[in-house]
């Protein structure tokens, strides 16, 4: 399906976040798209969006299904201090919360680390890559589930659309526009206040307060209760024999 640029602009608020777009009918993923573009001199707050990709990518090396009628964007961020470049993908997750309440009249539940559910089913996930060097270079990929469709079966019971949670589905340029809009508020915050972050995204989490198992990288499993989150990001459990431990990556399940 095109892009509509003259639908995104009507709809876009003000803000570098989504200026520019840069948009592909199929493309392999985003995440390279926009690396390319930034190594090509792209203007940072640039979103490169596809209709959809044959190789996308999600966190710890899992692949990412993008069938038509979702959202598939990675915006290339400029940040100016390296200490905050974990907290993009909180920045995104946020964002992404706030669109689907703009565009779709539905609240969403994030969860550690920047999962968007509704109703407990993943709506939208977040994957966030850097390069550090002589300037910083954050790529937020966004993948968000927008219109109904089949998912394949492995997947059916864990993931939902807006479509299917709201009743009706937003065209993607009035989704790319409220999510740059949001984005450009949370990722404002982020740079002047970065612990007032972290204070929203903790006050949001469903995960805190609940008793998880995390399975971390390597496959190594904790069990205990999710109590709080750091200023870095990372999630802190109090385990079972009552220490604490943090992670900073991880895949959660609630009980
Ligand atoms: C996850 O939940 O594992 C993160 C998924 C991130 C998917 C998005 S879709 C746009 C961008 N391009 C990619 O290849 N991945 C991200």
């Amino acid at each position: 399906m095109p892009f509509d640029f003259l639908e995104y602009r009507r709809h876009r608020g003000s803000g570098a976040i989504g200026t520019a777009v840069v948009y592909l009918e199929e493309s392999g993923s985003t995440m390279d798209d926009a690396r390319a573009g930034a190594v090509a001199g792209g203007a940072p707050g640039t979103a490169y969006v596809a209709g959809t990709q044959t190789a996308g990518r999600g966190r710890l090396g899992r692949a990412w299904q993008a069938p038509p009628r979702g959202l598939y964007v990675t915006f290339h961020l400029r940040p100016t201090d390296a200490a905050t470049v974990p907290l993009y993908s909180v920045a995104g997750a946020l964002a992404v919360s706030d669109a689907v309440r703009v565009v779709a009249n539905r609240g969403t539940e994030v969860k550690w680390p920047n999962d968007l559910l509704a109703g407990g089913r993943k709506l939208a996930g977040i994957l966030a890559e850097s390069t550090i060097g002589d300037r910083i270079d954050v790529f937020l990929g966004i993948g968000v589930n927008v219109g109904a469709q089949q998912f394949p079966p492995e997947v059916a019971a864990l993931a939902t659309t807006i479509e299917d949670a709201s009743g009706s589905a937003p065209s993607n340029e009035v989704l790319l526009a409220a999510l740059s809009s949001a984005l450009e508020r949370h990722v404002s915050t982020l740079t002047s206040s970065p612990a007032a972050l972290v204070d929203e995204w903790r006050s949001r989490l469903v995960t805190l307060g609940r008793r998880v198992r995390l399975a971390a990288v390597g496959g190594v499993v904790h069990e205990g209760e999710a109590v709080d989150v750091t200023s870095s990001g990372e999630l802190v459990l109090r385990l079972d024999d009552g220490s604490r431990a943090s992670f900073a990556a991880g895949d959660v399940t609630m009980a």
